[in-house]
């Protein structure tokens, strides 16, 4: 079975042909804002842009091989409503032309299967961090549940916003993690987990207002710290409460070096099993959107036309893994 896939939740368009042994091919555009953070609608005029491009490209992959492809999954969210409208629309198209199912797919759902998938991971409680999303959550009855998330932003854009406002580019991570290596001292920062859920938003700005008086690499240094071992308490709590042995990292914050080594330190500490996938699976790619679209189709859910609108808001524990 092959799967094209598109993702376009938010800054990188892609598209990829995947089948169960692993991704065929996939061709990627990644949209990146003059200034401050994503723009919702220009993100949509990226995307639309490259669409022809992307697609194309992966299309032509297809024909150069002689593949055929047997259904067009795509990101039907949670996400930014103009890009996802722009996405969903060419896969309709796609799925119309050659006359294959079309698979909405949820985009965090994704980040999870395709982490399994590359990792080895079988059930583990999965930490699920990113610009957008910040959750603690396990599979079970059914259903991936969110056992803890965050009441206010996610770890990415805690960061994010920290660090466009000391004046780094968007997406500040990797060059926090970077400046963080360079630190001598910590210095405290508001640690905040109520019962299992967490809090950034205070974290953020309170890092902001030490970088005015401290040295910028300890502030960086601090501030991963504090939020890194605030989900590893609550992904503990997790793994305890719902008897996984296994933890497994996904979203564009589990590139952190810093996070993995954390939460491998703690599954050690337990006698549980750490998992990291590769890090080109771990940022926002088409790959995980053609992955989960498979083992979708080959449990027999597929997308109706007419079922087909985007999901903004589309949660988590929403999707019946009839998969698993
Ligand atoms: P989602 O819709 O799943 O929330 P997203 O659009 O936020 O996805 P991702 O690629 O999953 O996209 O995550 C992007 C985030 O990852 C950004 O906040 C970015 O700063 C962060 N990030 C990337 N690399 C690192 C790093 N090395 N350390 C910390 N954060 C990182
Ligand atoms: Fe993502």
């Amino acid at each position: 079975m092959i799967i094209f896939g598109l993702e376009g939740t938010a800054w990188n368009l892609s598209a990829a042909l995947v089948d169960k042994s692993g991704v065929i091919y996939e061709k990627s555009a990644t949209y990146v804002p003059a200034k401050g953070g994503i723009h919702p609608r220009e993100a949509s005029q990226h995307h639309a842009e490259h669409m022809a491009k992307v697609v194309g490209d992966v299309l032509g992959k297809a024909r150069e091989q002689d593949l055929k492809m047997d259904g067009i999954a795509f990101s039907q969210g949670p996400g930014l409503g103009p890009c996802l409208r722009t996405v969903a629309t060419a896969a309709r198209v796609l799925s119309l032309r050659y006359k294959i199912p079309l698979i909405g797919v949820n985009h965090c759902v994704a980040h999870i299967e395709v982490g399994k998938w590359q990792s080895g991971a079988r059930d583990p409680a999965v930490i699920y961090v990113s610009g957008a999303n910040s959750q603690v959550l396990a599979l079970r009855k059914g259903h991936y549940r969110i056992f803890g998330e965050t009441l206010d932003i996610s770890v990415g854009n805690a960061i994010d916003k920290f660090a466009r406002n000391i004046g780094l580019p968007h997406p500040g991570g990797p060059k926090v993690e970077e400046l963080a290596r360079q630190a001598k001292n910590y210095i405290p920062l508001p640690y905040t987990v109520k019962g299992m859920d967490l809090s950034f938003s205070g974290l953020s700005t309170a890092a902001t207002e030490a970088a005015k008086k401290h040295d910028l690499a300890d502030v960086c240094y601090s501030l991963q710290e504090t939020a890194f071992a605030m989900l590893v308490e609550v992904t503990e709590r997790a793994m305890a409460h719902a008897e996984k042995k296994e933890a497994m990292l996904v979203g564009g914050v589990g590139a952190n070096k810093r996070l993995g080594e954390m939460l491998n330190t703690m599954c050690e500490e337990r006698g549980a099993k750490f998992f990291l996938p590769p890090r080109k699976f771990m940022g926002d790619n088409g790959s995980m959107i053609a992955y989960t679209g498979l083992v979708m189709l080959r449990s027999g859910t597929s997308t109706p036309l007419a079922e087909s609108k985007v999901r903004p808001g589309y949660r988590t524990d929403d999707v019946a893994v009839t998969w698993a």
